[in-house]
């Protein structure tokens, strides 16, 4: 048995703050070692022992770690080295962060505790103390993966990087530094006003870390490829607990690797973004009772869209077919976007001549306002699924696929709150081109394959009780449009991360050779597998 040793309980947290401020400038810094999170864990149970048993008692968080476990452990010391930042269950802060999760089965994952890092060193004193004591943890940026424990630890540690939210343009206004907790409505409105954008996502509540790390779909990517494709840089906590910027040149294989690779490859702290010139879009949403003709035609618009994209890059379409419970009807939502503030264009225009719309949102409007037209139709609190499948660009095979999913819906329409969608997005060869930027990406996607139909498959409902017939058909809907493509010739590997479930293998979707050279990558720069092991929660590489 240790003794209590005041000069060491006296010793921990200035340590800690010491260590904190020298982790703020350079490119490369090592806040902490293992081995000291490792002495200092020793300290802080030397102390919780030493502890007079009738004041433990007072505290029923003390008296419940007198006997230490893994995630107790790592709660109660980081709870004393950082105890503005740490919750537990009973916290109306915990509770908070858990309602800022957008599905119910994410929110009703409970950690044993969450964590509120304000620095990329406190990333690393999280990550050092989970391996110390051997506890399991995930990491939140915008919380909208979709399934349970994508982004959080049942009974585990819970890094919520909330307060990484730092954004600043460069001074020659090429590059933006954002923090991996912010979401994209706060990036855009402080570049809106600037006449300056980054590829992000399109709806206000996503975060800037899940969604980049996946790929990263915006409105702007037939222009500038996708959000992976355009990170400069990446600063990033190794598992070694070392804070390193990674680049094309600096680590460049981890660089190639980040761009697709999901939470494999550390916990990113911030991005440095690529920035472009924009202004207002003409954007917005017609909506159609669906008909026979109407999706005929839509998609006829959206196949010759993908053949001529190239012709006009600023025009992106997304296709939604979605079920309408309240009036038992199929509606199609046409979201159109054209990134200059010019009204119809071209380009656009096999869509905007269907007759029939009953509402229709095109305006003239700023990006910030844009994604909060689509985060009001996407709320959160509901049970959620996402599945994905990439096609050829084809009208029969998308009008097929269509038919699968309606027919599918059949099945689960009366279950309360349901609201299930189909939604089809070009991925366009200009998109495809862009992944060439930087030495590449990961994501298998090449240039002469033309035009790919990537859908996207999104059921909300509000029982638990219906979760197994609602997944079950959503499962059916994928392999039954994966037969029909393949029927066609036209069936292709690309699983989107970002839009797949639980039950989708992503990472062989990239391709074997990729996959190799990603845990290649992998067992470089962690070959204990924190990220893999005990990082809990979305894709690993298996
Ligand atoms: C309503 C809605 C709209 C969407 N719109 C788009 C869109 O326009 N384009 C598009 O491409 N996708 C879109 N998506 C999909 C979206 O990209 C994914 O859901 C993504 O995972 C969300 O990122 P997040 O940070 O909000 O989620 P989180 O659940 O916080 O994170 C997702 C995963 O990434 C990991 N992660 C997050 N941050 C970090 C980090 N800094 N370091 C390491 N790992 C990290 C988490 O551990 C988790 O495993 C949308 C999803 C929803 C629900
Ligand atoms: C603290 O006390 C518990 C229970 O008495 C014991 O299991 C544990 O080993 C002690 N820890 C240290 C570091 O002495
Ligand atoms: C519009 O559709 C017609 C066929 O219906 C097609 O020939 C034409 O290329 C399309 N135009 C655009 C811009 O997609
Ligand atoms: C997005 O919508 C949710 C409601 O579902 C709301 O609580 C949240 O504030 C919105 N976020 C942004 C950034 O618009």
């Amino acid at each position: 048995m240790r003794f209590f040793s005041l000069a060491g309980l006296l010793a921990l947290p200035l340590a800690l703050t010491v260590a904190q401020e020298d982790a703020g400038g350079p490119d490369e810094a090592v806040p902490y070692t293992l081995e000291e999170v490792e002495l200092q864990i020793d300290e802080y149970l030397d102390h919780i022992n030493a502890t007079d048993p009738t004041s433990a008692d007072e505290d029923p968080d003390v008296a419940a770690r007198s006997l230490p476990s893994g995630c107790s452990l790592a709660c109660g010391f980081l709870n004393f080295a950082r105890p503005n930042d740490l919750f537990y269950p009973n916290d109306p802060e915990y509770q908070y962060l858990e309602s800022r999760y957008w599905s119910q089965q994410q929110a009703g994952v409970e950690p044993e505790c969450r964590f509120t890092p304000r620095s990329a060193a406190h990333v690393s004193l999280a990550v050092l103390t989970a391996r110390v004591v051997k506890c399991e943890f995930a990491v939140k940026s915008g919380g909208h993966a979709a399934f349970a424990g994508a982004s959080s630890a049942q009974d585990g540690l819970t890094i919520d990087l909330i307060h990484l939210t730092n954004i600043e343009v460069s001074s020659n206004k090429k590059k933006t530094t954002v923090g991996a907790g912010n979401v994209w409505y706060d990036v855009y409105s402080d570049l809106t006003p600037q006449g300056l954008t980054v590829v992000g996502g399109r709806v206000s509540a996503i975060g800037v870390g899940g969604l980049t790390l996946g790929g990263g779909l915006s409105f702007v990517s037939n222009r500038h490829g996708w959000a992976c494709d355009n990170v400069d840089a990446y600063e990033v906590v190794f598992a070694d607990g070392s804070i390193r910027k990674v680049t094309k040149n600096a680590y460049s294989d981890l660089y190639w690797a980040l761009r697709g690779g999901g939470n494999n490859f550390g916990i990113v702290t911030s991005f440095d973004l690529a920035t472009y010139a924009q202004g207002d879009f003409w954007a917005g949403v017609q909506t159609f009772f669906y008909t026979d003709e109407t999706s005929a035609a839509i998609n006829d618009a959206f196949y010759h869209l993908g053949l001529r994209s190239s012709e006009d890059p600023y025009a992106q379409v997304i296709m939604a077919y979605a079920y309408a419970q309240v009036i038992d009807s199929f509606v199609i939502a046409s979201d159109l976007q054209y990134s200059k503030p010019v009204v119809n264009p071209p380009i656009l225009q096999n869509f905007t001549s269907i007759p029939g719309a009953i509402a229709d949102t095109m305006r003239i409007t700023d990006l910030p306002g844009l994604t909060v037209e689509f985060n009001d139709t996407n709320p959160g609190g509901f049970r959620q699924s996402y599945w994905t499948l990439t096609v050829g660009n084809d009208a029969d095979l998308m009008g097929e696929m269509v038919a699968i999913y309606k027919d599918e819906v059949e099945g689960i329409k009366d279950a309360p709150g349901i609201v299930p969608s189909a939604v089809f997005q070009l991925i366009t060869e200009d998109m495809i081109t862009h992944m060439s930027k930087n030495g590449g990406n990961p994501l298998g996607l090449q240039s002469q394959q033309g035009p790919l139909n990537l859908l996207n498959i999104a059921i909300s409902w509000s029982n638990a009780a219906d979760d197994a017939r609602i997944l079950a058909a959503a499962q059916r809907m994928v392999d039954r449009s994966r037969a029909a493509a393949q029927a066609r010739g036209l069936d292709h590997p690309f699983l989107y991360q970002n839009y797949a479930s639980q039950f989708q293998d992503v990472f062989a979707s990239y391709g074997s050779a990729n996959l190799a050279r990603l845990r290649q990558i992998s067992k470089k720069y962690d070959p204990t597998k924190v990220w893999q092991k005990l990082q809990k929660g979305y894709f690993k590489l298996g």
